[in-house]
């Protein structure tokens, strides 16, 4: 699906830069053919920049799987409804919930993206240098600084988890959402009094393990059955 989609985008993309071509091309010899205004150029390369920034594709070695877009909006709901209006909302190492995040929310409401991936510094004084190696090597910011901590561990060992719950626990000042392998649970309740909750996140692509959402507080869509839907 998207392969299908990139393979469609590239050819989008390809069929304006041939318009676009044909019009400058033609437009020095023949003042009758309508050039593309100051406009329509800034709206395409607008749309074309906003693409790009949200296809950062998958680097597996760094242990990446996107959320499906489904899975990215129901996280990006239940983190801005437990946020409020003005709160702050910290992404550990789920950068597509940052993106979707970036779509979704109010100008009042602040959100931080720490990621071990530099791709994601294209989000400028929002992103935060992050590897969980050095869990409290954290630029800039402040202990009990954010409404809602959503933390994705890269790795399912207990050594990574033990790392990142103490990044989160510096972070939150009350909720936390944790997605990671069902195997966790038992853990990730000891560490961060986090439950498994009935949501299933999905990704963009099938993974092997089986994977959850946990929450320390009641949350609602993430807690919501399809028949409640
Ligand atoms: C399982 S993925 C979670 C991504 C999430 N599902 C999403 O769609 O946004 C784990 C994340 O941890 C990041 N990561 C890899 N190595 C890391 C490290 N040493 N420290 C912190 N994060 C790391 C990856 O770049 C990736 O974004």
């Amino acid at each position: 699906m998207r392969e299908n989609l990139r393979v469609l985008k590239t050819s989008y993309m390809y069929t304006h830069l041939c318009i676009i071509t044909y019009f400058r091309e033609m437009g020095d010899s023949d003042d009758d053919i309508p050039k593309l205004s100051a406009e329509t150029m800034a709206a395409l390369q607008e749309f074309y920049g906003s693409q790009e920034t949200d296809d950062i594709s998958e680097n597996w070695s760094l242990s990446q799987f996107w959320y499906s877009d489904a899975t990215a909006e129901v996280l990006a709901k239940e983190a801005l409804q437990a946020a409020g209006l003005t709160g702050r909302i910290a992404c550990v190492a789920c950068p597509t919930l940052y993106q979707k995040l970036q779509h979704l929310k109010p100008a009042t409401c602040t959100t931080v993206l720490l990621e071990f991936d530099k791709r994601f510094a294209i989000y400028k004084e929002d992103f935060v240098f992050y590897d969980y190696n050095t869990p409290l090597k954290l630029t800039n910011l402040q202990e009990n600084s954010f409404d809602v901590v959503v933390a994705d561990p890269p790795y399912l060992s207990e050594e990574c988890l033990r790392k990142i719950a103490q990044t989160v626990q510096f972070l939150s000042s009350d909720k936390v959402i944790l997605c990671t392998g069902a195997v966790m649970e038992d853990l990730a309740r000891e560490l961060l009094g986090v439950s498994v909750c009935l949501f299933i996140p999905s990704h963009s692509r099938s993974l092997a393990n089986a994977f959850r959402c946990f929450a320390n507080f009641k949350t609602h869509l993430l807690n919501q059955t399809v028949a409640d839907a």
